[in-house]
């Protein structure tokens, strides 16, 4: 977060002031961007305290939540930018996809605050907020590939321009997120356990267990992480003896601390070795060589260490947003409303919210 003078705010001629919000999931986030490239102010409150007992994100305890702090947030952004309400000219807002009561919450307050300001609305997929993301920092020339990874999604993207998406392949079943969030419930990590396996991994041996590397021999771009978490689970279960016929746990040989550093890091290398060679081979497929790795995952050491080594290898350019574009925030829609609101592509005051969105069909109601 950055705190801007008020009176720099208004000094550059011709800018644009956009608030953007978000509220698909468990974050309530606002931003004041400046013609879609300057982050002026990003605050985030996670709601990951009131899930985290819940081993996930409770969709209606996220709703009350979001309905709490969202004119705290929004305050706070509009505080730490300098700016007021009055110089907004434009609202960006996350319209899916993701928890309907959720994404009500936040689409709801920005179509009001629209309303009452008499400015113009842009209503946003969640992802391309993710994608276009480090265009608030080392802008990468289009066209380029995609990698989007999150608690939801696994998608390749092809991405010729803002608003120009097609999907190319994307997860069968869990999304790369779940799967690190799905594993460290089951080692005992608490939730959300992306990071925590990332932590954990460090400690451990990568080859010490030989995880499936599902779907890497597939010539095509989808992926699949649920048998991987089956294996997980299938091996913790034959070191603690589960016996399913009596359906009592027997310890017969704990997993000591070592030894969930070793799962942990064998885990996040199988995931680490798909994404990164199933990226790489659609990068050379579609004659790319720049390709953005973006959402929540993209913070994964390992996933950066790999992708920064193979890079050079590959003769591609790979791009990370910092770790705090990566999670959910609003700075990341700047890019994408910035443009609508420029070109005209108002959302009207009808729009509703929609939990199941494809990138490929924006624009096509
Ligand atoms: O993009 P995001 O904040 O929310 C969604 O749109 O889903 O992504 C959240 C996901 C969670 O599954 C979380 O465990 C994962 O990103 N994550 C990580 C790391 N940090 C967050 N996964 C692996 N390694 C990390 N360091
Ligand atoms: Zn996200």
């Amino acid at each position: 977060m950055k705190n801007v003078n008020p009176v720099s705010s208004l000094q550059s001629p011709a800018t644009m002031l956009v608030l953007c919000i978000e509220s698909s999931c468990d974050e309530t986030a606002a931003a004041v961007i400046r013609d879609g490239r300057e982050i002026l102010s990003n605050v985030i409150a996670s709601q990951v305290d009131v899930h985290a007992r819940y081993g996930g994100v409770v969709p209606e305890l996220a709703s009350r939540k979001h309905v709490e702090a969202i004119s705290v947030v929004i305050n706070s952004a509009l505080e730490e930018a300098g700016v007021c309400l009055e110089q907004i000219e434009g609202i960006g807002v996350t319209r899916g996809p993701g928890l309907i009561g959720a994404l009500l919450v936040g689409l709801s307050t920005a179509k009001a605050m629209a309303w009452m300001l008499d400015i113009p609305l842009a209503a946003v997929h969640h992802m391309e907020g993710h994608i276009l993301a480090p265009m608030l920092e080392d802008a990468p020339e289009f066209p380029f590939l995609a990698l989007a990874v999150s608690g939801g999604h696994t998608h390749l993207y092809r991405v010729d321009g803002i608003g120009k998406y097609r999907t190319l392949g994307q997860t069968l079943d869990d999304a790369a997120g779940e799967a690190f969030d799905k594993v460290a419930k089951l080692l005992g990590l608490g939730y959300p356990g992306g990071a925590v396996i990332d932590r954990l991994a460090q400690c451990g041996n990568p080859e010490a267990i030989a995880f499936p590397r599902p779907m890497l021999h597939k010539p095509n771009c989808d992926f699949s992480f649920s048998g991987l978490k089956t294996a997980v689970l299938q091996h913790v279960n034959k070191y603690q003896g589960v016996n399913k016929c009596q359906g009592v746990k027997k310890c017969q040989e704990p997993i000591d601390e070592q030894h969930t550093a070793d799962i942990a890091a064998s885990f996040q290398e199988a995931v680490v070795e798909v994404l990164t060679r199933k990226t790489l081979r659609a990068a050379e497929a579609e004659g790319l060589s720049r390709i953005v790795v973006a959402g929540g995952v993209a913070c994964n050491s390992g996933l950066r260490t790999r992708f920064a080594a193979l890079s050079k290898k590959h003769g591609v350019k790979v791009v990370f947003p910092s770790p705090v574009l990566c999670g959910d925030n609003a700075a990341m829609l700047g890019v994408p409303a910035n443009y609508y609101l420029e070109n005209g592509r108002h959302a009207d005051n009808r729009v509703n919210a929609v939990s199941n969105w494809t990138l490929d069909s924006i624009g096509v109601d």
